[in-house]
Order: C-alpha cells, then structure tokens, then sequence
C-alpha cells in the first residue's frame, strides 16, 4: 500500500494549497456531511484555489455511511463531470473520510483523495491507514477497500466547534495509542483535563497520537501482524457497542473502546503480567471521564457471543490483544469463558455497576 503523508498544519490554507498541487487533477470534488458544511466549510469556502471546487452534502452520523449514501456521492461525481484525473477532498470526520474514501476507491476503479479529518477520532484514527468503507446489511464496514488518502491533513482547530462527547470518543483511542506506545506518552495522556480542554497540549498529543498509528500501519498494513495492536480495548468494545444499540441505546465507539480497555487491561494483567498500578490509574481515568457502562450478570452470555462474532475472530475462539506492559504487546491471545466472565465481573465490581 502507498503511503500516505499526514501533515499536522501549521497553516492549513497553505498545506491544503501545496497538497492539491501535488495532485494533478482536471476536477476538484470537495465531501461534507450537514454538520461540517455547517461548522468546518466556512474555513476554507473563500480560499481563491477552492472557487471552482463542486460540493457534495450527505447526511451526517454513521447510519448514513451506506449504499444509498455512497450512490448519492457516485452519482454526484458522475454527473458533473468527474474523470479519472478528478480530485477529492473529504471534510469531516471518520464517517466522511471512510465513505469519501471508498468512494474514490471505486470511481473509475479508483481517483485520488484528499482527508481533513474534522473529530479527533477521525484525526488520530479513522482518516489514517488507508481503511475505507461503509456498512452493509447492518454490519459495520461489512463493504470496503484499503485505498490510502494522498495526503491527511490535520487542523485541530477544527475541534473547537466538536461537542464534548466526540472529543472523548476520540480521546479514547488516544489512550489506546498511549497504552500500546510507550510510558511518557501514556503518562501525559492521563494528565489531561478533558473538560478544560487545552488545545496547543492537544495539538501536540495529537501529533505523537497519529504518528503512533502510522507508525503500525507502515509496517503491517494489511493486519497479518502488529496492526492488531490497534484492537486493543476493541473485542469487549465492540461488544458492549451492539449490546448497547440492541437496546436502542446506542453508545459513541470511543466511549465502547474506553470501557473495553478497563476489561482488557484487566486480562492483560491477569493473563500477561501487566501491572497493577498502570491498570488502576488508567480505569480511575476512564472512570473519571467516561462514567459507566453498567449491564448486568445475565448478560454475559450475549456479551461472550457477541465478542465470538466479533469479525476480527475466525473460529470459535476469541481473540484479545493483550499487554505485557506499556508498549509491550501481545497479539493472538485468547482467554477461556470462564476467564472472560471473570473480567466482566471486574468491571462491574471496578466500574461500580
Ligand atoms: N477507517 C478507519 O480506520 C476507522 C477507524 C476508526 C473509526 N472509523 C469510522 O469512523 C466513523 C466514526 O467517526 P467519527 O467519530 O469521526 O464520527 P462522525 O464522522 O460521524 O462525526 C461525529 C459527529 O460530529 C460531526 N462533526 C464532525 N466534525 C465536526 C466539527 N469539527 N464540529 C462539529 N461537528 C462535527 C459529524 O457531522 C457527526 O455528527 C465510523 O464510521 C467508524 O467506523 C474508521
Ligand atoms: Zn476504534
């Protein structure tokens, strides 16, 4: 897979300029969702090399990262002329970067792209590492492609408009990134106050946060390997993410992985070693800012086959990235059932549920 050049911006109308030229294009083609028409367009709408750019709007959230949605961009593409030479530029958040990805990927066997990434989930995950997609028959990113954006280009003043539940969701995978990097980066992640937001901290987190993730994909793009480390938190997350939409309640993704980060640490003490204390200050963090995901003992069963068919895992047997310490990560682990419900006893006893 080619790689992808992630630019933190200094100045974003003049990166954004300097990423365009290096695209050759005979058409330029610029994604938003309502919201980020709405609240991040504004930016950039006067630039004088934007003047002739053709917008496309879709609808906002994940529920609208489908065919129907994808069709709408396709059609608005082939319409008003895009070739194969034709540029597009994706302006919101993870949603947006994965569908405008795919469909880049698949105009005209494929167009070059552009990401903005607009929440901090999408600036430090979603528009890096060539992933794209959308959901199908009500599977998530059941459809997509690895088709890596030209360049990403990261704002963080874009967040100033996100609301407080967005930012934690991102923050969430930051933490993650922390817990599989190293001690300094985890440390200062933990010092953060994420209702007093300090922008220039979080700037530079976010930084050394997207540099960690491109770090792991250049080297296993596809998940043979390494890439896994970034399903840390995400086999009892994923869990607790459609146990919670089953109720018709559901829960932001970042918010599903913090609260499986407190089960897997927990494994990954039980199992690998990991330290006491390093588990205890980051669930009283996660505590502290993400409250609780309560549920209840008879529940385990629909959460235990809920992470059985968790699509990361081919047989029968559930798969964990676990850690042996900060940074020292262990892919292809399993537990037993019993050792399972014994972690989702953790939590509740932990989270006070
Ligand atoms: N490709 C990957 O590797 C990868 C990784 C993680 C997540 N994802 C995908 O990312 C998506 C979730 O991304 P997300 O959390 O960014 O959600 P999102 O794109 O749905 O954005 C969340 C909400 O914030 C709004 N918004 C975006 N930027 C804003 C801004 N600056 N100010 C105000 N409102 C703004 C959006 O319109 C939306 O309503 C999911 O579809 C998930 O599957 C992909
Ligand atoms: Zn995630």
């Amino acid at each position: 897979m080619s790689k992808q050049e992630v630019i933190l911006c200094q100045s974003l109308e003049s990166d954004l300029a300097l990423a365009i030229k290096q695209c050759p294009h005979d058409k330029l083609f610029i994604l938003t969702d309502r919201h980020t028409y709405e609240h991040c367009w504004p930016r950039l709408s006067g630039l004088s090399y934007l003047k002739e750019a053709i917008g496309i709007c879709i609808e906002a959230e994940d529920s609208h990262k489908t065919l129907d949605a994808l069709s709408t961009i396709w059609m608005a593409l082939s319409t008003q002329g895009a070739t194969r030479h034709s540029l597009l530029i994706n302006l919101g958040g993870g949603m947006v970067t994965d569908m405008g990805g795919f469909a880049a990927a698949t105009f005209k066997r494929g167009i070059s792209y552009i990401n903005i990434p607009t929440t901090l989930l999408a600036m430090v995950d979603a528009s890096v590492g060539g992933k794209t997609g959308i959901n199908f028959n009500g599977l998530k990113n059941e459809i997509g492609a690895f088709a890596p954006a030209k360049s990403v280009l990261i704002d963080t003043t874009f967040l100033h408009s996100l609301d407080q539940d967005n930012l934690l969701s991102g923050y969430a995978e930051m933490l993650k990134h922390g817990l599989i990097s190293t001690p300094e980066h985890w440390a200062e992640l933990l010092k953060v106050d994420l209702y007093q937001t300090d922008y220039t901290v979080l700037q530079k987190l976010v930084g050394q946060s997207v540099q960690i993730k491109e770090e792991i994909v250049d080297i296993d793009p596809f998940e043979h390997g390494i890439r896994k480390a970034l399903n840390l938190g995400h086999t009892v997350g994923h869990a607790f993410e459609s146990l919670a939409l089953s109720h018709k309640a559901p829960i932001l993704h970042g918010h599903a992985v913090a609260w499986g980060l407190v089960c897997e640490l927990y494994l990954s003490n039980r199992q690998a070693g990991f330290p006491q204390d390093k588990m205890r200050q980051t669930i009283r963090f996660i505590k502290l800012n993400y409250g609780v995901f309560g549920f209840e003992c008879k529940q385990y069963e629909t959460l235990y086959a809920l992470m059985q068919h968790d699509k990361k895992n081919c047989s029968d047997t559930i798969n964990f990235t676990l850690l042996k310490e900060i940074g020292e990560i262990c892919i292809d682990q399993t537990a037993t059932k019993e050792m399972i419900f014994e972690m989702l006893d953790f939590y509740r006893e932990c989270m006070g549920v």
